[in-house]
């Protein structure tokens, strides 16, 4: 236990849809307000926020704990327990469905399905911090927008202009399949560095760190469901955690690469290509096609580890574009019905129907 950083831990997971995966059910919001609040009596959490993306229950807490603490990832497990009893109570759809094994031995939620994304940092004199979160898709989705807001300078002004970004950034990726990781530098590194991340669905960006002071920036969740029950059993619908101003990214630096709509994997069934829209918390209702996948921005000042906030930063006008080029981007992939580059590989679709279909065509296939 440390006594001098401040730690967020944002840590996640879907425990059941209302109505069927498109949002979530207050009470499952005011289940999991009443957990965190004894926590918080308890002396174990400075502060919380719960919300939602979709019907991804997202809980947000700041401690002095550490990362990688057994006891706040504890806490989020036994809530995400009373929020499934709530959703089992009001029969909402697929209840507990992220919480695939009880967590390790040790205590830790890593592996047991939810997904985490935890850093201590040492609070700046007026400290920023933006957390994403999504639904509809899979970890790997802010590979695209972290190389934006760290290592392109059309996106960040501050890595031409400002002192303190200019030497640049390290960026951690994970191998998840092989279970590997590597840090590259940017700028030196970034060709390197592009080659694998622009595959997200195998090397994913876990953090991002200062090159001056050393600092932790950025922190993603990288689990992949389909790996830790080997299986596809619905999205990651992952998370992140950003720091802003000063030698990070300015706000407005972080929240750019939303207001142009790339192409996730997540939209209906898991199974095809669908843009991000960045949306208000209270529009992050996938409703059309079970979707378009969505992800939400909220912002809090920390101050001695309270959380001031949030503020809902895509809740804005001039995210109005990006959503509009979500729909007609939406209606062209739609057009494609079942067929590639909507649908995604055979491989790489949430539905497994491949095998079924196969056995059943058995004695009609012939030799050509
Ligand atoms: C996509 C998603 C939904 C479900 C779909 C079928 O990530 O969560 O599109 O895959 O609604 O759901 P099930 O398989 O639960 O009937
Ligand atoms: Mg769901
Ligand atoms: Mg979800």
């Amino acid at each position: 236990m440390t006594t001098e950083g401040t730690t967020l831990s944002v840590i996640k997971a879907d425990v059941g849809g209302f109505v069927g995966h498109s949002s979530m059910h207050e009470a499952l919001l005011e289940e999991a307000k009443e957990c965190l609040g004894d926590a918080e009596q308890r002396g174990l959490l400075i502060d919380f926020h719960v919300t939602r993306c979709g019907d991804d229950l997202e809980l947000i807490m700041s401690h002095r704990r550490g990362v990688a603490n057994t006891e706040i990832h504890g806490l989020a497990w036994s809530t995400f327990e009373e929020c499934t009893a709530v959703a089992e109570g009001l029969n909402l759809y697929s209840s507990g469905q992220d919480l695939i094994r009880a967590p390790s031995p040790g205590g830790l939620i890593r592996g047991a399905g939810p997904g985490v994304a935890e850093m201590e940092l040492v609070e700046r004199k007026g400290e920023t911090v933006i957390v994403l979160m999504a639904d509809k898709t899979s970890a790997g989705a802010w590979n695209l927008p972290l190389y934006k807001m760290f290592a392109d300078p059309f996106n960040t002004a501050g890595l031409v202009i400002a002192p303190g970004m200019h030497e640049g950034f390290w960026f951690e990726v994970h191998d998840v399949k092989e279970h590997k990781k590597i840090v590259f530098e940017t700028p030196e590194d970034i060709y390197d560095l592009l080659l694998f991340i622009g595959a997200p669905g195998r090397y994913l960006i876990k953090a991002v760190y200062c090159k001056v002071g050393k600092e932790i920036a950025a922190v993603s969740s990288t689990e992949r469901l389909s790996l830790i029950a080997g299986r596809n059993v619905g999205k990651d619908d992952p998370v992140c955690i950003v720091r802003c101003q000063e030698q990070f990214p300015a706000v407005g630096e972080v929240l750019e690469p939303f207001s142009w709509p790339y192409l996730v994997q997540g939209f209906m069934r898991g199974s095809h290509w669908g843009p991000l829209m960045p949306v208000a918390v209270r529009e992050s209702n996938p409703t059309r096609f079970d979707g378009p996948p969505r992800a939400v921005a909220l912002g809090f000042q920390l101050s001695n580890g309270r959380l001031i906030g949030p503020r809902d930063m895509f809740d804005d006008p001039s995210f109005d574009e990006a959503r509009h080029m979500c729909n007609t981007v939406a209606d062209y992939l739609r057009r494609h019905g079942p067929f590639e580059p909507h649908r995604l590989p055979l491989g790489e679709m949430e539905y497994t129907t491949l095998p079924l279909v196969m056995e059943g065509l058995k004695g009609r296939w012939e030799d050509l």
